[in-house]
């Protein structure tokens, strides 16, 4: 395994003169651990990703590779795979992952320590890929167009990116405090997620708080609180966004099954290729 780091936490200050001093720490700085406790049970989407990496090929890019989640997979099934993320935690909790592996699979994987935005690599990728929601952390339009102006320049002439975002809902409950389950930890801590969500319909953006409470029987709770905002877009703003960005949709699918996109479909999982 190759990896590159960029120095620094993704952590920072914000201030002006005028403002208050607020500490704006990166959500996955804060919660690398219980994002990776609660998604590593997610697996719906890895085979999708290998039946893409069978008919593009090697290498692979997965932008915003978090955790390693969908690139361990694909390195384990043969593939060499390059992931970037800008959180060091993740990566961190990637790496001691794929230091458990054969010799042979960490030989595949690369990892680089940068924004999707200004990353650099050598390698023109035959599939690069951007799991998970990933793409909706980029707030600006400005953004959304440099991250993909830049992962299609990283692309061979003949590869294929895909992205999968939810299909945005306008009518989604605002002000209820959902469950999402409890899990217990080999540390023997019994850790529940709560998720409550706002939208605010004039930036499309949708701030998501998660609140994960963490005891061990009889001792006294902990609660770790952590928010983000996230830019939702719609199928036909996608679709310019992609020809704005030199790339032809080949295909958009509603699931992981393979279904044609609906409008009442759950996700938008677009394919595509460099525009010839
Ligand atoms: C929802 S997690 C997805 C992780 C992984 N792809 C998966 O499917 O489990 C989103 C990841 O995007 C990363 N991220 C967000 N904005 C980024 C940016 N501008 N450049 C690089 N990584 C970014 C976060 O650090 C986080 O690890």
């Amino acid at each position: 395994m190759k990896t590159s780091k960029k120095g620094g936490s993704s952590s920072g200050k914000s201030a002006t003169s005028a403002e208050p001093e607020i500490e704006t720490l990166d959500v996955y700085e804060a919660s690398a651990k219980y994002y990776d406790i609660w998604s590593e049970d997610f697996k719906e989407d890895i085979e999708f990703y290998k039946q893409l990496a069978e008919s593009a090929g090697s290498p692979i890019l997965e932008c915003m590779c978090g955790t390693g989640r969908i690139l361990i997979p694909l390195a384990k099934a043969g593939y060499d795979i390059t992931g970037v993320d800008r959180s060091a935690s993740m990566l961190d909790r990637c790496t001691e992952k794929i230091e458990l592996l054969d010799e042979e699979v960490q030989e595949r994987i690369d990892i680089i320590h940068a924004d999707v935005m200004e990353f650099k690599s050598p390698s023109k990728f035959k599939l690069v890929i951007v799991p998970f929601n990933s793409f909706l952390h980029l707030l600006e339009t400005a953004d959304q167009e440099k991250a993909l102006g830049n992962m299609v320049d990283h692309m061979a002439d003949d590869g294929l990116l895909t992205i999968s975002i939810f299909n945005p809902r306008l009518d989604r409950p605002v002000g209820l405090l959902r469950h999402d389950g409890t899990k217990l930890t080999a540390q023997g801590e019994i850790i529940s997620k709560f998720e409550t969500q706002t939208f605010d319909m004039a930036s499309q953006t949708t701030t998501v708080h998660y609140f994960y409470d963490v005891s061990r029987q009889d001792r006294q709770l902990r609660r770790v609180t952590t928010t983000f905002v996230l830019r939702y877009i719609f199928y036909r703003e996608a679709m310019d966004l992609f020809r704005r960005c030199g790339l032809d949709v080949l295909e958009v699918y509603g699931d992981y099954a393979l279904s044609p996109f609906k409008k009442e479909s759950e996700l938008m999982i677009f394919v595509a290729r460099k525009a010839r």
